[in-house]
């Protein structure tokens, strides 16, 4: 259950290894050094053992998951005092396990979906950055937390703003007051680049994040804004808004994390510089704030900020989001398992940038969507989806995969 504000809280970090994972750590670190008891429970990765290890010694962690069993006996050598767990479910059996208060939903994909829903069951605070999870599951996953006490408290930056925005209370009167929610978006790697070279870029280029540096699979989904998209898939769940009262709109300096707007006209916004540690910290501390480890805003650079909405000829991904959203059901999972696969297929250089959202667009038309009431539902669409795409790229399209940035021998 989860602990008092007297009691020291006890965290498990899933995805500890990631780009979230590690900057978690060190914000948990920072907040220790500064007198906030807090201690790390468990951790939870794929694969990254060396990275798991030093993890664990630097925090006495005696709870480890990973997913690849391959990784188990060495975690196991190097740390024999170690509970080590294995397999697809060791994350959510490590939740499940283990004595804990806070879970820090760090994993990236569909992947972290069964052990933030067992999280959800157990009635935890979860620090949610895996947005995956609320797409795939929206539904389920708010009203078993709402069920059960859990509180879900987003870390991903546009949604850390809006919920600091309504001061924490997000599913209260706001239905009422609030006219829409605008989520800041960089705009990605292809913000500027001429639309027609877009399609045949190569993973080098669409990797170049222009603000923020994050893991591969949210650097390219910022560079199609699929994940402007998944955002607003997950605000929807968040904060309760119809899909229409929730709109992107490109701000290439990061500094404005999202707006509200009520009814009245005012609009409040939250600011930052484009750090992640300062939501995760926002999250990690929430009621309250403390000194913060972030970087802190140069407030001479407010001088240049700029807003536009995206071009939906070079963004077709977020249309195709809205699309899922009012198909409902398991459509968005479609959506995002297919992006997960067609992401990873570019990544490989199987498929050109360009296919991403066709292959998406493409999988969410042959799979017809069905009631999302249980994670077996949601687990099948996720997997139909996945073969289908992979289908669809062993057929082959006629459209070549871009060229590596190594000419080959
Ligand atoms: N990075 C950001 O700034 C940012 C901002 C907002 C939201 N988010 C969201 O936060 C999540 C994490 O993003 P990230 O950028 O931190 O990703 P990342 O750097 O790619 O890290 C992913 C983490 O998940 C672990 N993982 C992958 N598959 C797993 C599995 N099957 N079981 C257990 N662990 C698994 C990885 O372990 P290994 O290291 O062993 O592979 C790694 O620890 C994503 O949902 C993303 O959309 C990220």
């Amino acid at each position: 259950m989860t602990a008092s504000p007297d009691q020291p809280r006890k965290l498990i970090v899933l995805g500890s290894t990631g780009s979230i994972g590690v900057n978690t750590l060190s914000v948990v670190d920072h907040l220790r050094r500064n007198g906030l008891p807090m201690q790390v429970v468990g951790l939870a990765a794929r694969s990254s053992t060396k990275a798991l290890i030093d993890q664990a010694k630097r925090f006495s962690v005696r709870h480890l998951a990973v997913a690849d069993p391959a990784s188990a006996a060495s975690l196991q050598q190097a740390l024999p005092d170690a509970e080590v767990s294995a397999g697809p479910d060791a994350a959510e059996r490590l939740v499940r396990e283990t004595d804990c208060t806070d879970v820090a939903a760090a994993i990236v994909g569909t992947a972290g979906l069964p052990a933030t829903l067992a999280a959800a069951e157990l009635g935890h605070r979860i620090h949610l950055a895996n947005k995956e999870t609320l797409v795939a599951a929206g539904e389920l996953v708010t009203r078993t937390a709402s069920a059960n006490g859990a509180q879900l408290l987003p870390v991903d930056s546009e949604h850390s703003a809006i919920f600091q925005c309504l001061a924490g209370a997000p599913d209260s009167p706001n239905n009422n007051t609030v006219r829409r929610l605008v989520l800041t978006a960089s705009g990605g790697a292809f913000r500027d680049r001429p639309i027609d070279e877009i399609a045949n870029a190569t993973p080098e280029d669409a990797l170049k994040h222009p603000t923020w540096d994050m893991g591969p699979e949210v650097t390219i989904d910022s560079a199609t804004m699929m994940n402007k998209g998944l955002e607003i898939i997950e605000a929807h769940w968040l904060f309760g808004l119809a899909p229409d009262r929730i709109q992107p709109i490109i701000h290439p300096q990061s500094l404005v994390h999202s707006f509200v707007e009520f009814v009245d006209g005012s609009v409040l916004a939250q600011l930052g510089p484009p750090d992640m540690r300062t939501p995760i910290q926002a999250a990690l501390t929430w009621p309250t704030r403390t000194a913060g480890c972030g970087d802190k805003l140069d407030w001479t650079r407010l001088s240049d900020l700029n807003f536009y909405p995206p071009d939906p000829a070079r963004y077709p991904a977020i249309e195709l989001c809205y699309h899922a959203l009012r198909l409902g059901g398991t459509a968005p999972a479609v959506l995002n398992a297919a992006n997960e696969m067609a992401v990873q297929a570019f990544l490989d250089r199987k498929i050109a940038f360009g296919r991403i959202v066709e292959l998406v667009s493409d999988a969410l038309g042959a799979i017809k969507p069905q009631p999302a009431d249980d994670l077996a539902t949601i687990l099948e669409a996720d997997q139909a989806a996945r073969r289908s795409v992979s289908t669809t790229i062993k057929r082959g399209t006629g459209i070549p995969a871009c060229q590596s940035a190594e000419p080959k021998p």
